[in-house]
């Protein structure tokens, strides 16, 4: 039952926050940054900066925001976060290159020949490598590739280039910025057995034939009801295999999937810790060497997408709207290393 009434022993007792969340990892912990927040809200800059170590740009690096026409890329607005980031000694990564959504309307209207289009999808992940060449750690490549039951998803990438875009996305970028780790990012891999499949197989696919891929992103939008903590070991201990460099890449957990009339509290946030130290601990239990980092999806409560993009009263993150800790905070600490 998801919501009982049963009360669950306290996860943690021991609940302040500590100075420097990431000294307490041996891997970074990230967070996805709202540049606006970042540069108006005192208390968000003082409260990620003290906590957070690496830094993903939750919109600001998205094809329609880098590549607003043809011709055009602004970098002005994204160049102020690299500044901050390197002002402040955290790593950046960068989230997107090629993605279906978030995409500048000439691009999703672009009309040309198959090479016209292979033209542009180059110059797309070329000029932005370039741009951001030595400045980020690593790139979430292509996002979001499958469907639920492992088939392709259609995009104006594979309906004008063929399959063979997801390799060229990985060769062009590398050979723009041989530094940077490239990813593949995806979400509900845990929930769906096929899909999981399929994103095994082309990985290890790209792997063999020596496209260079350095990572997955595992982006871990879950909830305190599902996926089970069985199906969450599994997966990632399963994808690890591949021996590639694993990313927790937008963790938040839900405590209302459902969308029920609910109101946050001890059950529901002890609920919340328990799957946060469960998802942890599956992490903390692959090589060292793979494990790349986990980011949460927003600093706390009050900036999540969950709330305003599926229209629903949520409270997936580690802080609450005043930004003070929750249990899932407390409890992910004790749990570091
Ligand atoms: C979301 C942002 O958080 C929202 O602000 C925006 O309106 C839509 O995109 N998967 C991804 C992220 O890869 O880029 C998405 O971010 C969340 C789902």
């Amino acid at each position: 039952m998801l919501f009982g009434s049963c009360q669950p022993e306290a996860v943690s007792d021991d609940c302040s926050v500590v100075p420097g969340l990431y000294n307490m990892a041996s891997f970074p912990i990230g967070v996805a940054v709202d540049l606006v927040e970042l540069e108006n809200n005192q208390a968000y800059e003082a409260l990620l900066d003290q906590q957070f170590n690496q830094l993903t740009p939750e919109n600001i690096f998205k094809a329609d925001a880098l590549h607003p026409g043809q011709n055009q890329f602004n970098f002005l607005v994204a160049d102020r976060l690299v500044a901050y980031a390197e002002q402040e000694n955290k790593s950046l990564h960068g989230h997107t290159l090629i993605w279906h959504q978030q995409l500048p309307q000439w691009m999703e209207g672009f009309s040309g020949t198959r090479s016209e289009w292979e033209a542009m999808f180059k110059d797309h992940i070329q000029t932005i490598c370039s741009h951001f060449k030595g400045k980020v750690r690593a790139w979430d490549v292509v996002n979001e590739v499958f469907n639920e039951d492992g088939s392709l998803r259609q995009n104006i990438w594979l309906e004008h280039l063929g399959p063979s875009y997801i390799e060229k996305a990985f060769r062009y970028a590398h050979a723009a910025d041989p530094e940077a780790l490239l990813f593949i990012n995806d979400y509900n891999l845990a929930l769906s057995s096929k899909k999981q499949e399929a994103f095994y197989k082309l990985v290890d696919d790209l792997r063999k034939r020596g496209v260079p891929i350095h990572g997955i992103g595992l982006q871990m939008h879950i909830s305190i009801a599902f996926p089970s903590d069985d199906a969450l070991g599994s997966c990632i201990e399963e994808l690890a295999k591949l021996g590639l460099a694993i990313h927790l890449s937008e963790v938040d957990i839900s405590i209302n999937p459902y969308n029920r009339n609910i109101t946050y509290n001890t059950d529901l946030a002890n609920r919340q810790a328990r799957k946060l130290a469960y998802l942890l601990q599956a992490y903390q239990r692959l090589p060292e060497a793979q494990q790349y980092g986990i980011t949460f999806w927003g600093l706390s409560d009050l900036e999540s997408w969950i709330p305003s993009y599926f229209g629903r009263n949520d409270a997936p993150l580690l802080f609450d709207r005043d930004y003070q800790v929750k249990p899932v905070y407390c409890q992910f600490k004790k749990l570091l290393p």
